[in-house]
């Protein structure tokens, strides 16, 4: 059995997604143990809670950065038993740059999506930096963490169609439709033990 935390800071619909797949049986073998958010307003706590019965935390910041405020999070995810080996942690729409310290330690086993088709257009505002370069192509992209921005390993990706008078609004719901697909397929994938990395190419073992 895999625990499994989610990091949020807002609105937490990837988390929906996610918690939604387990609830219903598509993902097996995954115990969703904790949901944390650096945001107390944060609107995913509450799905988590009320429609899931997950535990709930929030990890203030209150001024601190990297290892400092990473730490926190890591000894909630070892009190739940959430730990390097038998653990996920999915990132889903977590605004904190995480630390090479806690990407060490949960190396493999830290989730993050992204809405453009990565390497391009990481870090913030993925959506309207698709939409000011001109491309007519983007999508979402479900990669592992490593020590840099968006840069980990590339799990899934979907592509959408980058219309002509698209806003940043419509370009980001068509993508996050898409985002809700693949992330919790992801989480499948890696509960099932499918996923082999070999340098930065993962590939995706399949059942007999
Ligand atoms: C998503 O677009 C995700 O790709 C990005 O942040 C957004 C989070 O949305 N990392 P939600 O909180 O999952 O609804």
């Amino acid at each position: 059995m895999i625990n499994l935390a989610i990091l949020i800071s807002g609105r937490g619909s990837n988390m929906d997604a996610i918690l939604s797949a387990v609830k219903s049986g598509s993902i097996k073998n995954v115990n969703p143990a904790l949901v944390i958010s650096d945001k107390a307003g944060a609107e995913g706590l509450k799905i988590a809670s009320e429609k899931y019965g997950v535990p709930v935390r929030i990890v203030p910041s209150n001024g601190a950065k990297g290892w400092e405020y990473d730490q926190r999070i890591v000894s909630l995810l070892s009190e739940q038993d959430i730990t390097p080996q038998n653990g996920l942690v999915c990132l889903a729409g977590f605004m904190r740059i995480i630390s090479p310290e806690f990407v060490r330690l949960y190396r493999m086993h830290m989730l993050n999506i992204h809405p453009s088709l990565l390497p391009s257009f990481p870090g913030l505002h993925a959506q309207r930096q698709a939409i000011e370069y001109g491309v007519k192509v983007s999508g979402c992209t479900v990669h592992f963490v490593d020590e840099g921005v968006d840069s980990g390993p590339i799990i899934i990706q979907r592509s959408v169609p980058v219309m002509e008078g698209d806003t940043e609004e419509s370009l980001s719901a068509r993508i996050l439709e898409q985002e809700h697909i693949i992330y919790p397929e992801a989480v499948r994938l890696f509960a099932e033990g499918r996923l082999q990395v070999k340098g930065r190419v993962v590939s995706i073992h399949h059942l007999a």
